[in-house]
């Protein structure tokens, strides 16, 4: 991996901060295209949701991807950021019909994932062309928030209700032009892909007028040294031949979409936090960072791992530590780890802190939220400025 002079860019421009290198997303993007050459054609839609910065939409823009959005405001942040709205899915779930007419009139690809909606719309819209988002009921996922093809889950159409789907499209004469599924996050095992794709396959048999099969995301990245990832390279080889052959079967040119987010930024981001306090009780040495579950808050929600490291001494004797952060709740990053010994005042990196980090921050406790950082050519280059107090008090009304 590229080497980035973290330590510097903490000292530049202060921290908590969250650091993007953009030749790993570069590099990630690539890696994706190159594992699905074979098909002709390839749509890799980046989903906003896990790093909305605009600039970082806007190095999607240059590398040719499109965007997957879940609301009407990450697809005005995508059109800010100079995507044409025929390069944006919009794939909401229970937001208002308002809000998917209005996207609609922006022009770009709907993607449905409700019987009664999928209903209403075509009765108003029959010209507007509409994915649908089914539920194949495949469990996969690192963990049950993530999981979300399950019997359980809020999201999709069950295929169980493909008769349903289909009487609506007949009564409505609306024009299904996609099918789209998303199994959930962190799935290992490429076969659950395959086979995920088959349903996929099977449903799309039963529409005559498709343009694209979307297949969602869920690519596990490695979050520590040795950890196991998706293979992407096979599995680009084995569901492009898959596609191939349906392709032939349905008699129609068919587009090959997915909508990654982890895998595309996940390792491209570091955040760095300064250690305040050093702590130790009876059973535990605590490291206490100028931070919390508002800048980073995957370990809480998720239990996910973030792989620590000490920038400032990373040759120190090995201790154990819990870290922790500065928030009036139980906000701990990590437990017992064995990071070099921690001084107070010393910067940590966390890694893999591109996907669902900065995006899921908050104010919580009325901290601000950190700046944020692009690595490109060389250069630390400051895409969102830390927040001040102005920024706190924006919009609030004194009596
Ligand atoms: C519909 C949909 N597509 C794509 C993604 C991106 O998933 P990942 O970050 O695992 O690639 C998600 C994640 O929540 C999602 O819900």
């Amino acid at each position: 991996m590229q080497h980035l002079p973290l330590l510097e860019l903490a000292r530049e421009f202060d921290a908590p901060l969250y650091v993007y290198n953009a030749q790993t997303i570069e590099s990630q993007y690539k890696r994706l295209t190159n594992a699905f050459s074979k098909v002709n054609s390839l749509k890799i839609n980046y989903a906003v949701k896990a790093l909305s910065n605009v600039a970082i939409l806007q190095l999607f823009e240059k590398l040719g991807s499109g965007l997957d959005t879940v609301s009407i405001q990450e697809v005005q942040l995508g059109l800010h950021a100079g995507f044409s709205p025929d390069r944006i899915i919009y794939t909401p779930n229970g937001v208002s019909f308002e809000e998917l007419e209005q996207a609609a009139q922006l022009g770009v690809q709907i993607n449905i994932d409700n019987l009664s909606v999928l209903e209403h719309f075509g009765q108003v819209h029959p010209k507007v062309p509409v994915c649908i988002r089914i539920n194949p009921h495949v469990m996969a996922g690192g963990n049950t928030n993530i999981s979300v093809g399950h019997i359980d889950s809020k999201f999709g159409i069950s295929i169980h209700q493909l008769p349903h789907i289909l009487r609506i499209v007949e009564n409505t004469g609306m024009h299904i032009n996609g099918i789209h599924m998303h199994t959930g996050s962190d799935i290992l095992d490429i076969e659950v892909f395959l086979y995920a794709a088959e349903i996929l396959f099977d449903t799309a048999k039963h529409f005559k007028e498709l343009d694209f099969l979307d297949f969602g995301s869920g690519f596990k990245v490695p979050y520590k040294k040795d950890d196991i990832e998706t293979n992407v390279e096979e599995l680009g080889k084995k569901l492009s031949k898959r596609f191939n052959e349906f392709q032939k079967e349905y008699g129609r040119d068919l587009t090959l979409a997915f909508e990654p987010g982890k895998f595309l930024v996940s390792e491209a981001g570091f955040f760095l936090a300064k250690v305040n306090v050093v702590k130790q009780t009876t059973s535990t040495v605590f490291a206490g960072i100028d931070s919390g579950f508002n800048h980073l808050i995957r370990p809480m929600f998720y239990g996910s791992q973030h792989h620590i490291e000490n920038l400032s001494h990373p040759k120190g004797k090995e201790r154990f530590y819990t870290i922790v952060g500065y928030i009036c709740e139980t906000d701990t990053f990590a437990s017992n780890r064995r990071i070099a010994e921690i001084k107070e005042g010393d910067i940590l990196c966390f890694h893999n802190a591109g996907a669902y980090c900065f995006s899921m921050s908050s104010n919580y406790n009325s901290r601000f939220k950190p700046a944020e950082v692009l690595w490109k050519d060389g250069k630390g280059i400051l895409i969102r400025q830390r927040e001040t107090f102005d920024d706190l008090l924006r919009n609030q009304i004194l009596l």
